[in-house]
């Protein structure tokens, strides 16, 4: 059985003029012991997921359609309160920066100590051994000495091991991490990651590890999404998903990833911008941005269907389709979303009723 599975889960937000859909219609699985990637541009919901399924959503953001469930058991119904005891006992969370985790105001050993009692029927003095050995797990050296100590008296990088002890003391079965890096000096990030790697796969917690990385999916992750617009555009295996994308916008990211092409005026080759929240266009989000839009896209929204080793949104995959000399429409829809036209239903009928 799944471990985590997010099912047409719908983020809004109460906004003057109607509500903004931030998460349209998002479903995944996490299997145990899975690490599974969430790659995509800034503001393509990957934190609103994270914060939907721990639980932690800003209102007046609200879950407003879909289901999460962990274990099989839904838990995007619960509310703040009866969530708590799920958040670190069964699922750990890691933040972008560590200092959003951690209290300035005790030792590490009393955050550990108290996360570890709250959730786990041990002994002070089993929680303390337990605490410092996850600090040693961590790589915290002379933890012995250090478990005393304050937050301000660590290093960037060391905080971030502290957070990643303190959400693994309760020992949950699902971590989310959100951008755990990123905040780090460059040069320490490839370990921290290693290091969340390793210490979830000898406990076999699962991951679901948000970043914009490609690098850090591609050397981590078991599977990958890529995330546009507030909806999955693929998922499938880090392998595959990197190697043959069977969406546009993957294939887009892949080109802007300087180590995994030798072409490098292939760099930042996705034109545009990801839409505001308010102007999401009718068919397939990605269309304004997409080399191949053809008709169908501009009217119709494409659900995750088989396109080989992976699912993507994307009508080219749907065997049943038969796009082909419906090519030049991209050309004349693109024309039409430079000279400003509004990415509205009625714009893009008036574009396939021209072409046709
Ligand atoms: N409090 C809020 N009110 C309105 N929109 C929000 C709020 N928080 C996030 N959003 C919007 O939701 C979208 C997804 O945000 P987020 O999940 O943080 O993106 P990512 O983590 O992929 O960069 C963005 O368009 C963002 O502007
Ligand atoms: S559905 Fe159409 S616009 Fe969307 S990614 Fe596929 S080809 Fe491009
Ligand atoms: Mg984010």
């Amino acid at each position: 059985m799944s471990l985590l599975q997010v099912k047409d889960l719908v983020v809004e937000f109460p906004h003057r003029r109607g509500t903004l859909r931030a998460l349209d219609r998002i479903s995944f699985d996490i299997a145990p012991g899975e690490i599974l990637g969430v790659v995509g541009e800034s503001g393509a919901g990957k934190s609103l997921t994270g914060a939907a399924i721990i639980g932690l959503l800003e209102p007046p953001g609200r879950v407003a359609g879909g289901e999460i469930l962990l274990e099989g058991q839904r838990i995007d119904n619960l509310g703040f309160e009866a969530m708590r005891p799920i958040r670190g006992r069964k699922i750990g969370a890691i933040f972008q920066d560590p200092l959003t985790s951690l209290n300035p105001l005790y030792t590490v050993g009393r955050q550990l100590v108290e996360t570890i009692r709250a959730h786990l029927p041990v002994s002070e003095a089993e929680a303390r051994k337990r605490a410092i050995s996850l600090l040693q797990d961590t790589g915290i050296p002379a933890a012995e000495q250090r478990i005393d100590h304050f937050p301000h008296q660590f290093s960037g990088g060391m905080r971030q091991r502290v957070v990643i002890a303190l959400a693994l003391a309760a020992e949950p079965k699902l971590i989310v991490a959100d951008e755990p890096t990123t905040a780090l000096d460059v040069s320490i990030q490839a370990q921290i990651i290693q290091l969340l790697k390793q210490v979830c796969k000898e406990r076999g917690a699962a991951v679901m590890l948000i970043t914009h990385d490609m690098g850090v999916i591609a050397e981590t992750c078991d599977r990958v999404a890529v995330m546009y617009a507030g909806r999955i555009a693929e998922i499938g295996p880090v392998h595959e998903v990197i190697h043959q994308p069977a969406h546009p916008y993957t294939s887009g990211l892949m080109g802007s990833i300087p180590d995994m092409t030798s072409d490098r005026e292939r760099l930042n080759q996705i034109d545009g911008a990801m839409p505001r929240l308010n102007a999401i266009p009718a068919g397939c989000a990605y269309n304004p941005r997409c080399p191949r839009t053809f008709a169908r896209c501009l009217v119709e929204r494409p659900e995750l269907m088989h396109a080989g080793a992976t699912r993507a949104a994307c009508w080219l995959h749907d065997a049943a389709d038969p796009h082909v000399g419906q090519a030049e429409i991209a050309a004349r829809h693109h024309e039409a979303m430079a000279a400003g036209e509004r990415a509205t239903p009625e714009a893009a009928e008036s574009i396939v009723e021209v072409t046709r």
